[in-house]
């Protein structure tokens, strides 16, 4: 008889586990349908430029932009309301991943926040003016890392992993990698938005799939692009005070004001990891081709080839984070430098302040 009793009692706790579990599950779908539901509320950037592209809920779409280029644009398929929201939605995601922008992070939901270590990364650092940067006629610049010309690509081939990559796993590399962090789900909101704004940014500019663009990936620089064909630490040094330190300070470290990111961090805590393409030792081609196409920033394509180099080799001697696959040994050195490099340079350049002013006294 207790045995029977028992058994019952124990299918009864069984379903109300399992029942519960189900509930909680249903009530976080429900959350998400109602998130995806709500207007979204655009960073400014966005709102310029998906007004700028004609981007409405109609039954045809038409590019402005190849209108106002060549005089005709292709009549394709028009967007419902749930594809406008992602779509505005992805545009936030690349403009303001971790929601710095966001009046309301929890309610406007678009920050990518925690899959990502650091503080300063958002994707339009790298991925720049939103992931289409152009000059002032709209010509699409080279070595831009324009995400419409990546998904035209649709399914790429990866040199480094020797791996078909669709389009969200290559968005999952950039949240490992570059931006230190933890891969979303490939069904994740987050991925899916930005897939359908580079989407829209492809139909906006007109480009053909299949088809490579030069402003898709970096316009890569070789040592064998370079005279001396040698990578100079000291060279690179000089170079960065001159012409990175204003904006991304002493220790290419970043600049914050008020909470928000002014130049990012190139090393450091905040920055890429080791694991990265953008880290020189793995890759050598990658960081000089993004410096000398979009940097200095106001100042795009001043640097020489060796300079870009010389650039990169200087900061990829900084302390970063180790990234998953360096083992703890490494990880544990790149946190102690982080950790010890920044007071110790602190300390050495106020000595030196002090030094300078004894100095000028004496001379006075
Ligand atoms: C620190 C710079 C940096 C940041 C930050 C960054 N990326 Fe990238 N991303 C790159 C580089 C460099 C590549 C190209 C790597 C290559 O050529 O193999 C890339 C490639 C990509 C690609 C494939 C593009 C192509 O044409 O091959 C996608 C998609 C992408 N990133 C999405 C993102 C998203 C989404 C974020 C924000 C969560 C992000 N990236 C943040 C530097 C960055
Ligand atoms: C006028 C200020 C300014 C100067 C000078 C400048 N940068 Fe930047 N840099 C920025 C800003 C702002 C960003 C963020 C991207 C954007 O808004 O275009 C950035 C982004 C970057 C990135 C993208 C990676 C990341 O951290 O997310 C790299 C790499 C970079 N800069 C390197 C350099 C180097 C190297 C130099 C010197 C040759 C330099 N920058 C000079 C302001 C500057």
């Amino acid at each position: 008889m207790s045995t029977w009793i028992a058994k019952i009692a124990k299918i009864v706790v069984l379903s109300l586990v399992l029942g519960s579990l189900y509930l909680l599950a249903a009530h976080k779908h429900q959350q998400r349908n109602d998130a995806r539901q709500r207007p979204v509320a655009l960073t400014a950037a966005c709102t310029e430029k998906l007004a700028r592209y004609g981007l409405a809920v109609a039954e045809h779409y038409s590019s402005p932009y190849a209108l106002k280029l060549s005089n005709k644009a292709i009549k394709s398929r028009g967007y419902g309301e749930d594809d406008v929201r992602a779509i505005q939605r992805g545009c936030n995601i690349i403009d303001d991943t971790q929601g710095q922008f966001a009046k309301d992070i929890a309610r406007e939901r678009w920050s990518a926040t925690r899959f990502i270590r650091g503080t300063h990364v958002s994707c339009d650092h790298c991925h720049q003016s939103i992931g289409d940067k152009q000059d002032a006629a709209g010509n699409r610049l080279k070595g831009s890392l324009s995400l419409g010309a990546s998904w035209v690509m649709a399914d790429m081939y990866d040199r480094f992993t020797g791996l078909l990559l669709p389009f969200e796993l290559r968005q999952m590399q950039c949240y490992i990698n570059s931006s230190n962090g933890y891969k979303p789900n490939i069904a994740d909101d987050l991925i899916r938005d930005v897939t359908a704004y580079s989407r829209f940014l492809s139909a906006a500019l007109e480009l053909k799939i299949g088809q490579h663009y030069d402003e898709q990936g970096i316009d890569e620089i070789a040592a064998s692009a370079t005279p001396k064909q040698g990578d100079d630490y000291v060279r690179g040094e000089a170079l960065y005070k001159q012409k990175c330190q204003s904006c991304h300070g002493r220790q290419a470290v970043g600049t914050v004001t008020n909470g928000q990111v002014v130049a990012p961090a190139l090393a450091g805590p905040n920055a890429w990891n080791m694991q990265s393409r953008n880290y020189f030792h793995y890759v050598s081609t990658i960081l000089p081709g993004f410096i000398c196409r979009n940097m200095p920033l106001g100042a795009e394509n001043t640097l020489s080839n060796q300079e870009c180099r010389d650039i990169a080799y200087y900061i990829s001697n900084l302390p970063r984070p180790a990234g998953d696959r360096q083992g703890p040994l490494a990880a544990l050195q790149q946190q102690a430098l982080m950790t010890v490099m920044p007071p110790l340079m602190r300390m050495t350049e106020s000595t030196r302040k002090q030094g300078d002013a004894s100095r000028t006294e004496r001379a006075e």
